[in-house]
């Protein structure tokens, strides 16, 4: 872990972050072809960060404006949710404790967090929960506990129970994009009780796509859906859901 820490720290010190400033929209096989002109920095994080910046400069602002911000690979930036999107979401809660099933970079959790006295993020990605880590250090964030491990198993082997559970599923499945809730990882409707359990209430992020008689057939409790859409363009779909509720009738 150190070790990584080292690396990031190296990935960005100003002289790198002045060269990947400079060579944001060049192209990248020219990049790989020239090498990483740093003997202690490798040219795949290097280009990583050019790709991660172009990305979050419209996408994540506030990231975007902080030199220390370590990006994740391509695939996990596009997985995020957006900065404006996130802020909508931490509007909706303020209680004390709330877990994040399913951290991925962590904006849903960076909101989340200024809205909560304790945050839990698990990821089953080790990679992303340490250049989450790293990031929450360049914030300045101290209620940002960070596991590094199956968020379903966490809750079959832990007491605890949250004022919120927060998941925003995984929707890739061997490279290609999925829109149900069987199909997306963790498969939320095979786990619903141990959710249940473990939470006071729940909130769902799904794909626009997903059918919203669907959600009322295959969830349970939903009080509100909100449809979030950004300059007209419908983002996601958000599931409100209260434990004590019985669905209402579309
Ligand atoms: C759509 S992304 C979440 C993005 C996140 N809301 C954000 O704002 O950055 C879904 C993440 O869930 C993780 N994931 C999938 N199944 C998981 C599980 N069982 N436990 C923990 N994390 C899981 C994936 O590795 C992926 O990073």
């Amino acid at each position: 872990m150190k070790s990584e820490e080292n690396r990031f720290e190296k990935l960005t010190r100003p002289e790198v972050n002045k060269f990947i400033e400079k060579n944001i929209n060049k192209s990248i096989p020219d990049l790989i072809l020239k090498g990483s002109p740093f003997k202690d920095v490798d040219i795949k994080d290097i280009i990583n960060q050019i790709i991660g910046k172009e990305k979050a400069k419209k996408k994540l602002p506030h990231w975007y404006k902080n030199e220390k911000i370590v990006y994740p690979p391509k695939l996990n930036l596009e997985q995020t949710s957006s900065e404006i999107t996130a802020l909508h979401k931490s509007k909706l809660i303020s209680c004390k404790t709330l877990l994040d099933m399913t951290g991925g970079f962590g904006i849903d959790s960076y909101y989340f967090a200024k809205k909560v006295i304790s945050l839990l993020y698990t990821e089953l990605n080790a990679e992303l929960c340490r250049i989450v880590k790293h990031n929450t250090k360049a914030f300045g964030i101290d209620n940002f506990d960070i596991k590094n491990e199956d968020s379903i198993e966490f809750l079959q082997k832990n007491s605890q129970i949250f004022n919120w559970i927060y998941i925003d599923p995984s929707r890739r499945n061997e490279k290609t994009k999925v829109f149900k809730l069987k199909d997306s990882l963790p498969n939320i409707i095979e786990h619903l009780k141990i959710i249940e359990e473990k939470s006071e209430r729940f909130m769902l992020k799904t794909s626009p796509m997903y059918d919203i008689q669907m959600g009322y057939r295959e969830l349970k409790g939903v009080k509100e859906i909100h449809i979030i859409s950004v300059k007209n363009e419908v983002k996601e779909l958000l599931w409100i859901i209260d434990w004590r509720k019985q669905n209402s009738r579309l």
